[in-house]
């Protein structure tokens, strides 16, 4: 069988080779592999049937689609959740000489308001099949709104770590185990922050920090984000292995700016040396991501993003880079000499919509500046900094096709700590752009779908003037 062309298939972020995807789950690193699981309907583009799809990467660049991993049955359909290498046969379902890979997901009744608990299967063929335990649920509160469980091996405590999402009551339950199948209740986190929609997908994950170990608690909040829409908040503080206690002082702060990052989850069992904690979101939006017009798959994931902590005015900040291995796909370079522009704008060709952009700017007295995606009277996605709000942003208002959502045309903008110079980390891949501003100080995710390919990179400057110190564009793999 042949796919339909595939319209605005991103060349370098994973898709599935067709239907629907939603969040990733189970993320996990085990015997030289990459494991990406991810919210999966076999039967359609839409939302439904839900499972859990697989895939595999040596590089977390180039993936390797496999067979879906849980099927959801009559009854029940495979939530999110999380995947662990159970290194020390704690739960028993690995045999003499083999490992269990366990994962741990919600599962929902079908019937309206159905219930929520969580539940565990096992692989002993490095993820290949899966069995379900016999004994589900593992943990059952009664409850529908109970989901998506964050589970992590917290070596300070020797057990199993859950954190898991009661949303509608906007808390975080942590619970422990010492054998994946039987729950301890730690404590709950929350409300706190962000409280207007529901919250969902919680991660919990260390970060090195001045030596130590600061914690982050990530949750998705489905109303009331920066961006009009969907997102994510984060707290930073401490685990004492009972509760989570934000550092005081700090506040809430938002994850990323667009509209278009979700889900985000932390891979577990990184090998030894990896650099910090690696993560990946769902590069869309529950809002209207059943009519984003791609077929014959709908749905992508963002580039895999290495994390860290930053002190700034605010208190600890995390901070989100694409991983270095990305640059192994640079191809073409087309590197523009720094200059000065005073109100108007440069324009460069551009090859396709699969780029990585460098840009460095010396903020002069432009009223607003940065870069135009595609032609100023045809579709087009501007990245640029206003002045007045002290902002970076993505303007997807003339980006091209919009989805049914009346939001999803509009501006998103991410604060940035006022310095000499403003440093673009941009990455196009058809229909997305993600931009981590200032070393990943702040990143806006943003899907576009242009009617007409961008073929003009333009430089503008609106009301004023700017210097660019240097802008380096390469073609991506
Ligand atoms: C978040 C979410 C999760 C849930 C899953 C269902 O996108 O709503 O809370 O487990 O999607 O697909």
């Amino acid at each position: 069988m042949h796919d339909i062309p595939p319209a605005f298939r991103p060349g370098y972020h994973f898709t599935p080779r067709r239907n629907w995807i939603n969040d990733p789950n189970g993320l996990l690193w085990f015997d030289g592999e990459y494991h990406l699981f991810y919210q999966y309907n076999p039967n359609g583009d839409v939302w439904g049937d839900i499972g859990w799809g697989h895939a595999v990467s040596a590089d977390l660049q180039h993936w390797e689609e496999l067979p879906v991993a849980l099927h959801a049955d009559e009854h029940t359909l495979m939530f999110s959740g999380s995947a662990v290498v159970d290194t020390h046969n704690t739960s028993g379902f690995a045999g003499p000489g083999e490992t269990a890979l366990v994962a741990i997901y919600t599962a929902c009744r079908r019937n309206p308001g159905g219930l929520q608990n969580q539940h565990i299967a096992y692989s002993t063929d490095r993820g290949r099949t899966w069995t379900k335990y016999a004994g589900n649920p593992v943990l059952d509160l009664g409850l529908a709104e109970f989901r998506d469980p964050k589970v992590q091996w917290y070596a300070a405590g020797g057990f199993w770590l859950m954190a898991v999402v009661l949303p509608d009551q906007h808390r975080v339950a942590f619970y422990a185990s010492g054998d994946l199948k039987s729950w301890r209740h730690l404590s709950d986190f929350g409300p706190a922050g962000s409280t207007k929609g529901i919250w969902e997908c919680p991660d919990l994950f260390p970060v090195e920090w001045q030596g130590g170990t600061a914690w982050v608690l990530k949750v998705d909040v489905f109303h009331g984000h920066v961006s009009g829409t969907t997102g994510s908040q984060y707290f930073v503080g401490h685990f004492d292995g009972v509760r989570f206690t934000p550092r005081p002082a700090q506040a809430a702060r938002w994850t990323d700016f667009g509209a278009d990052f979700y889900a985000a989850l932390s891979w577990n069992g990184l090998p030894e040396g990896s650099g910090g904690p690696v993560w990946i979101g769902w590069m869309n939006n529950h809002r209207y991501a059943q009519t984003t017009p791609t077929q014959p798959w709908r749905g992508a994931m963002s580039q895999p993003r290495r994390l860290a902590l930053r002190e700034d005015a605010h208190g600890l900040l995390l901070v989100q880079e694409p991983l270095a291995q990305l640059a192994a796909r640079r191809t073409g370079h087309t590197q523009v000499a720094g200059m000065r522009l005073e109100h108007g704008e440069r324009a460069w060709p551009l090859a396709d919509m699969q780029c990585d952009i460098e840009a460095r700017f010396a903020l002069r007295d432009a009223r607003e500046f940065g870069l135009r995606l595609g032609a100023a009277d045809g579709d087009h996605t501007l990245i640029g900094y206003d002045a007045a709000s002290g902002a970076v942003f993505v303007d997807r208002s003339r980006s091209g096709l919009m989805t049914d959502h009346p939001n999803f045309p509009g501006r998103r903008a991410a604060p940035v700590e006022p310095g000499p110079e403003l440093r673009l980390r941009i990455l196009v891949d058809n229909c997305s752009v993600e931009v981590f501003v200032n070393g990943g100080a702040a990143t806006i995710t943003e899907l576009v779908f242009p009617a007409t390919p961008a073929a003009t990179l333009a430089l503008y400057a609106g009301d004023g003037g700017v210097d660019l110190l240097s802008l380096d564009l390469w073609q991506l793999a």
